[in-house]
């Protein structure tokens, strides 16, 4: 392949995207009260905000101890869910014998125990549950377009053991399954994907395309066939949770984007970006050689299983699912980013590719490339 061909410079003229803004939702006459356990982490304080900017009445319940500023001015019950229930869950009970909460949520990736406990006590006073779950819990991927009746994680007798039951996927099958159990009917499932926001603390998934791209240079990406990725926008799947507890919707739902194609993905990257980079694709073989994993190394690039970034969203999106702009998405991320990191200090060191590593292999593709 010449060089030429795989080279492409971009420079795109477009400036930055519109603010980001959540889906417009007809305003609802009555506030309705929520209880939110859990709230103060990743995912939650955008839900709880979402309630809140809908004009709800959120009560929130956790332990006190991630994040205790958020939210100061909400009602609060202490609770620690995996105490002995007695103990854990006594506050609870005590405050939802007195007050009337319309919904229930709960974002639970703990012991499965405690969904359990909380969906069996909460029944008899709550009248709907919605628990934030995962595209982890369906049995396998490997179908393109896997929808709600897909089957999840074989759970019956034999199918797995107690040590499994503290993996991420088992934890949330047996979570949802305890739902069901207690909440037959008045259920609402969040099968989520991979969370992406304005926020994300873990360095290891710092934002890596908005950031490499807004740094420009050379960027490697994958030039692989039917390259679709998908992730989802927590603050398109918050509104959609406020949706579903106001006109009671339920059952289970895969919230994520629609799967795009990761050629649009870099399009509207650079809309908001404006990058200066050359492209320089390279296929999976190529990838391989080098030690660039799918996935790990290079995120958005998952072409195993195939249904990885192949899911079936159309069940949430009918029941009224609105997925904010991947634009809008992608200046949440990069803005949260140079909040953070204002100097541009951030290293990939772990996980997606480093600049270092990027570079040697850029220059030793191009030494073979040109040897050719
Ligand atoms: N990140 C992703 O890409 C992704 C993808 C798919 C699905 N999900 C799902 O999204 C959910 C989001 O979770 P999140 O952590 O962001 O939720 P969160 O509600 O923001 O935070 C977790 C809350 O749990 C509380 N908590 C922890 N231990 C507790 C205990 N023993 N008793 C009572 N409360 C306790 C914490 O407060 P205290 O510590 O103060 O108690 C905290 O407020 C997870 O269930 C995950 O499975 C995530």
């Amino acid at each position: 392949m010449n060089r030429r061909d795989f080279i492409k410079t971009v420079s795109c003229a477009a400036g930055l995207s519109a603010a980001a803004s959540l889906p417009a939702r007809s305003h609802l006459q009555t506030p309705k009260k929520v209880l939110f356990l859990g709230g103060r982490l990743y995912a939650g304080p955008y839900m709880v905000r979402a309630l809140i900017a809908a004009g709800h009445e959120v009560t929130i319940s956790n332990r006190g101890i991630t994040n205790p500023h958020l939210f100061p001015e909400l009602s609060y019950v202490w609770c620690d869910r995996e105490q002995d229930q007695a103990i854990g869950l006594a506050a609870l009970l005590e405050r939802v014998k007195l007050e009337k909460f319309d919904w229930v949520v709960d974002t639970w990736q703990k012991h499965p125990a405690a969904v359990r406990d909380t969906a069996r006590l909460l029944s008899h006073y709550i009248p709907f549950y919605h628990y934030v779950s995962t595209i982890s819990v369906y049995r396998d991927w490997n179908k393109v377009g896997i929808s709600e009746n897909y089957p999840i994680k074989d759970l019956s007798a034999g199918s797995f053991d107690r040590s499994m039951e503290y993996r991420y996927a088992i934890r949330k099958t047996l979570g949802e399954a305890a739902v069901r159990e207690h909440y037959p009917k008045n259920h609402v499932l969040f099968r989520s994907h991979g969370m992406r926001a304005y926020h994300q603390d873990d360095p290891i998934y710092e934002a890596y395309w908005p950031v490499r791209l807004m740094r420009g240079g050379e960027v490697i990406i994958p030039d692989a066939a039917d390259h679709f990725a998908q992730v989802t926008d927590i603050k398109s799947l918050a509104s959609f949770m406020v949706h579903c507890g106001e006109t009671g919707k339920t059952g289970p739902f895969n919230v994520a984007y629609s799967p795009f194609r990761f050629s649009d993905y870099l399009q509207q990257a650079e809309k908001v970006l404006n990058p200066q980079v050359i492209y320089v694709p390279m296929d999976p073989q190529t990838l391989a050689y080098y030690k660039v994993k799918p996935y790990r190394t290079m995120p958005l690039w998952r072409p195993n299983p195939a249904g990885a970034y192949r899911f079936d969203v159309s069940r949430a999106k009918s029941a009224g699912l609105v997925n904010r702009s991947l634009t809008q998405l992608i200046s949440d991320q990069i803005a949260g980013y140079r909040d953070r990191y204002p100097d541009d200090s951030f290293q990939f060191t772990y996980g997606p590719l480093n600049t270092e590593r990027e570079a040697e292999i850029i220059a030793d593709f191009k030494r073979r490339n040109e040897g050719e």
